[in-house]
């Protein structure tokens, strides 16, 4: 494996194994990473993992500043991977000048966790594009964790004819139902317990829809209360169609519940595919 930190060398480097998968984080990678990374190793002989924490993403009260980096422990997980390349740079590398080009994203982008971070989607998509032109890859894997941000890459790939497949990858769990994510770090023990609340209450919607109730909305408010009433400040509940994002306008069978709340200081997500088999 090479830590590659110029594009320059990454470029050398991409033309003797042109088929490559890439799987783009921004670091303090978990298993959940590291299963984007085996799936990678399944679609293309050469898998490049980028670790970049992406400043354009991150809104001025955001945790950009306090964001883990843990470059050395990343690459000794990438190395037990079989990983080829990690692409890990500067932030003057990929931002020689500041950024005054940006991917204009639908509104979609300005919903859900996008109403609540202005501008995130705008940055992921960016960077992403970034990446994509220069590593050049076959194919790229996101994670479901990140839904909205999966749909928002998948919508820019197909309307800006990008030559690459993005594949989708399950949600990484703690055995209590926390997804994993970097930011899990920053929950004090009593948090981390308190933190699998958040994929309980995904499942009792989940239930509920299964059990046949069609009233989304009251479903969303029972859920946000029950998070309220144990400290969680919530910035939504919502239940969409998975295929389009948009609320369920005739009964689909598709559907997706995600979530977004705080507790204490630290911001989490979360969401769940729900099957309607009637
Ligand atoms: P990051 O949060 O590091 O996540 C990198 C990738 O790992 C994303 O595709 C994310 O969905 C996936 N991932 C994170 N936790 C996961 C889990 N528990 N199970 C499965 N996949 C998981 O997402 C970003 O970085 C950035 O926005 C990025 C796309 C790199 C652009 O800066």
């Amino acid at each position: 494996m090479e830590v590659v930190s110029t594009i320059e060398a990454l470029r050398a480097r991409l033309r003797s194994g042109s088929d490559v998968a890439l799987v783009p984080t921004m670091g303090n990678l978990h298993a959940g990473h590291l299963a984007l990374v085996e799936n990678a190793r399944k679609h293309a002989p050469s898998v490049v993992v980028s670790i970049f924490v992406n400043r354009l993403q991150f809104g001025p009260n955001d945790d950009f500043a306090k964001y883990p980096r843990t470059l050395e422990e990343d690459c000794a997980k990438l190395q037990s991977c079989d990983v080829n390349i990690v692409f890990a740079p500067d932030e003057n590398v990929l931002y020689p000048v500041p950024q005054t080009v940006m991917v204009e994203l639908p509104p979609l982008a300005n919903e859900l966790c996008g109403k609540f971070r202005p501008g995130h989607f705008r940055g992921v998509a960016t960077v992403v594009l970034k990446l994509f032109n220069i590593v050049q890859p076959r194919i790229a894997i996101f994670g479901k964790k990140d839904y909205q941000q999966l749909f928002i890459i998948r919508q820019m790939v197909r309307e800006l004819n990008l030559p690459i497949d993005i594949v989708a990858a399950e949600i990484m769990r703690a055995p209590d139902g926390l997804a994993l994510s970097s930011r899990n770090s920053y929950l004090s023990s009593a948090e981390r317990l308190e933190a699998a609340r958040l994929y309980r209450t995904l499942v009792y919607i989940k239930e509920g829809i299964a059990g046949g109730e069609r009233d989304f909305g009251s479903l969303q408010d029972i859920a946000e209360k029950k998070l309220d009433s144990h400290g969680w400040r919530v910035d939504y509940v919502a239940v969409r169609e998975s295929s389009t994002l948009r609320p369920p306008q005739v009964i689909d069978k598709r559907l997706i519940v995600l979530a977004a709340a705080w507790l204490g200081k630290t911001r989490l997500i979360d969401n769940l595919e729900v099957f309607i088999s009637d």
